[in-house]
């Protein structure tokens, strides 16, 4: 008698086996909007979804739109129609086929990423301080180093084909239309300009903050973390407010000259 529940659970458990969706099949057409966490992939994501489709984009439905390869399963991949573009954290992949990636001063990222932790990790208890020491040496083995991990895109073959688009955070800021324009021709999208500034416009820092206040219990990215922390906190650069001289030390030692490759600093005197 007891037998048969048991079948059926081991039956249940066989059918909702969800296989991570890093593992799908990579399609030719495919577009991956990949990034070192916390540099701005979400806002891409808003920007982008609002270009292709036809609802505004919002918490509850950006990833069916444009879906994370680490929260949708492979078995849902494999059922998105093409060109799918999807979303990665990936270090160099040689199959990705065609690549946008957004990078950001590192030293917002860090601070962007410790908020983040204390949002979505309740067994978090580092200070900032340790945190950004760890960020320097390491926080996590699959995407760090930080620099490495850009490098690696940055030399890259898709680089020689122009099959991968940079896109600097700061950048966007400075001149959205133009990051977004490029974006779409990038995408090969026939967007016009009013279709360009009517994505940009839903997908600001104050529009996307209102939907994520509205959407924090319904939207299955935002109801499980905590409320106090918004996910769409700053958007500004505040590293200055937390970096001890020791804890800058340390960053240029490890960063300094290819933050001045990237444009963000001239030389190490900062
Ligand atoms: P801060 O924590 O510094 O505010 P990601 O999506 O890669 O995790 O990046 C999150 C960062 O992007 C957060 O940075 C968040 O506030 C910022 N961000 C989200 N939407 C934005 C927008 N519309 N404009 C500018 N920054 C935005």
């Amino acid at each position: 008698m007891k037998l048969i529940p048991a079948i059926k659970l081991r039956i249940k458990l066989l059918f909702n086996y969800r296989v991570h969706g890093k593992y799908s099949k990579i399609r030719k057409n495919d577009i991956f909007l990949v990034s070192y966490p916390k540099s701005g992939n979400t806002w891409l994501r808003f920007l982008i979804g609002n270009l292709i489709h036809k609802e505004k984009v919002d918490f509850n439905n950006f990833n069916s739109i444009i879906p994370d390869i680490y929260l949708t399963s492979k078995q849902e991949l494999d059922r998105y129609h093409s060109p799918r573009i999807i979303k990665s954290h990936e270090r160099y992949i040689e199959s990705y086929p065609k690549v946008i990636y957004i990078y950001r001063d590192p030293r917002d990222v860090v601070i962007s990423f410790y908020f983040y932790h204390k949002k979505y990790n309740t067994n978090f208890n580092d200070s900032i301080t340790e945190f950004i020491q760890k960020f320097i040496n390491g926080v996590d083995s699959r995407y760090d180093p930080w620099d490495t991990h850009l490098k690696e895109w940055f030399n890259s073959p898709l680089n020689a084909q122009d099959n991968i688009l940079f896109l600097k955070y700061e950048d966007i800021k400075t001149n959205e239309f133009k990051a977004v324009e490029t974006v779409a021709k990038f995408l090969e999208l026939n967007a016009d300009e009013q279709e360009i500034k009517q994505a940009i416009d839903n997908s600001s820092f104050q529009k996307m903050q209102l939907l994520e206040k509205k959407q924090s219990n319904t939207s299955s990215y935002l109801k499980n973390s905590n409320k106090a922390i918004n996910f769409v906190r700053s958007g500004k650069s505040e590293w200055r407010k937390y970096f001890t001289e020791e804890l800058k030390n340390q960053f240029k030692t490890k960063y300094g000259n290819f933050l001045i490759e990237l444009g963000y600093e001239k030389d190490l005197n900062w």
